[in-house]
């Protein structure tokens, strides 16, 4: 039986049970752990490999260097400071063609939203940065300025599905101060009667999130060619908190399925139980879905 914590440096990796069972690990299998953050999933993966050996990726080099910590124990893994769009890259310097399973677990880390200076949490002032590669160009504060009112309205509709975008993008554009987390709260507060105000907080800074570290893109890019790297019988495991990366899963593991090369295994998500949303509020949206290579 897996020794599953349930919490880690503060930290409760969602739905673990959940993706151990539905990875269905062979102890000599080839993983990817697509999001590696710091590490709970993986180090959960590792336990269940004997020779088998795991290939992490993590946009964010801070998560990585504490990932390697947290896995020191095994000596059957390797980790990229890379996107997991870039899988083909990373397994072909690996001579790796196919694996026996893939994971992703999307979003932002509670590591990255509990760190002040990275702009991810309306808790703290700070400037608006919010990339997950520190290594990228583009701030949450850029994309604020190189975006008209209504291409920000259109952000913040898109990606937090904010009733109120087009209002709050006005505001934003039209404030003569640098816009920090500070101040972005206090526009949203100012238009938002009070009963909405922590959603519509977590909707225009969850869009401008997904918008600066461009998302959504490398979620598309990795569904078009994840499926030619899984070995028959491989196993895809995806756990998304936003419903356009949801759809997106969905859509794509329908089509696979459609010319007969993925089994659905959720056709349902899975989401977590009413015990794990009490212990850690974040998972309350999480969905995952799950795909076996047939074809
Ligand atoms: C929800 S956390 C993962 C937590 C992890 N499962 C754990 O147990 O610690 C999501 C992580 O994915 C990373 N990330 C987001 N988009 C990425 C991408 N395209 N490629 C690689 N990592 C990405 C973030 O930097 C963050 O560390």
């Amino acid at each position: 039986m897996n020794s599953i914590p349930t919490e880690n440096h503060g930290h409760f990796p969602v739905m673990l049970s959940e993706t151990i069972n539905n990875l269905n690990i062979l102890e000599t299998g080839f993983y990817i752990d697509g999001t590696v953050g710091l590490g709970g999933h993986s180090y959960e993966i590792l336990q269940n490999l004997k020779n088998g050996f795991l290939v992490g990726f993590d946009r964010d080099s801070n998560s990585i260097r504490i990932a390697r910590n947290k896995l020191s124990d095994f000596k059957n893994f390797e980790l990229f400071h890379s996107s997991y769009k870039d899988l083909e890259n990373v397994l072909s310097k690996l001579k790796i063609t196919q694996v026996n399973g893939i994971f992703l677990d999307l979003g932002l880390s509670s590591f990255q939203l509990d760190s002040p200076s990275r702009g991810f949490s309306y808790r703290y002032n700070s400037r608006l940065d919010m990339r997950f590669d520190l290594d990228n160009q583009q701030t949450a504060e850029d994309v604020i300025t190189n975006s008209s009112e209504r291409e920000l309205g259109i952000i913040l509709k898109e990606f937090g599905e904010e009733r109120n975008a087009f209002r709050i993008a006005r505001a934003i554009k039209e404030s003569k101060e640098t816009i920090n987390t500070e101040l972005l709260i206090d526009i949203i507060n100012r238009l938002t009667p009070y009963k909405y105000r922590i959603k519509t907080r977590a909707r225009v800074f969850q869009a401008l999130r997904i918008k600066t570290n461009n998302e959504l893109a490398h979620l598309e890019s990795f569904l078009d060619v994840f499926i030619d790297f899984l070995a028959l019988k491989g196993r895809i495991v995806i756990i998304s908190y936003h419903s356009m990366e949801d759809r997106m899963v969905k859509n794509k593991f329908k089509e696979l399925s459609r010319n007969k090369q993925l089994q659905i295994l959720s056709k349902k998500p899975f989401i977590p139980t009413d015990e794990e949303i009490t212990s850690n509020k974040r998972s309350r949206s999480a969905k995952m879905r799950v795909g076996e290579k047939i074809g």
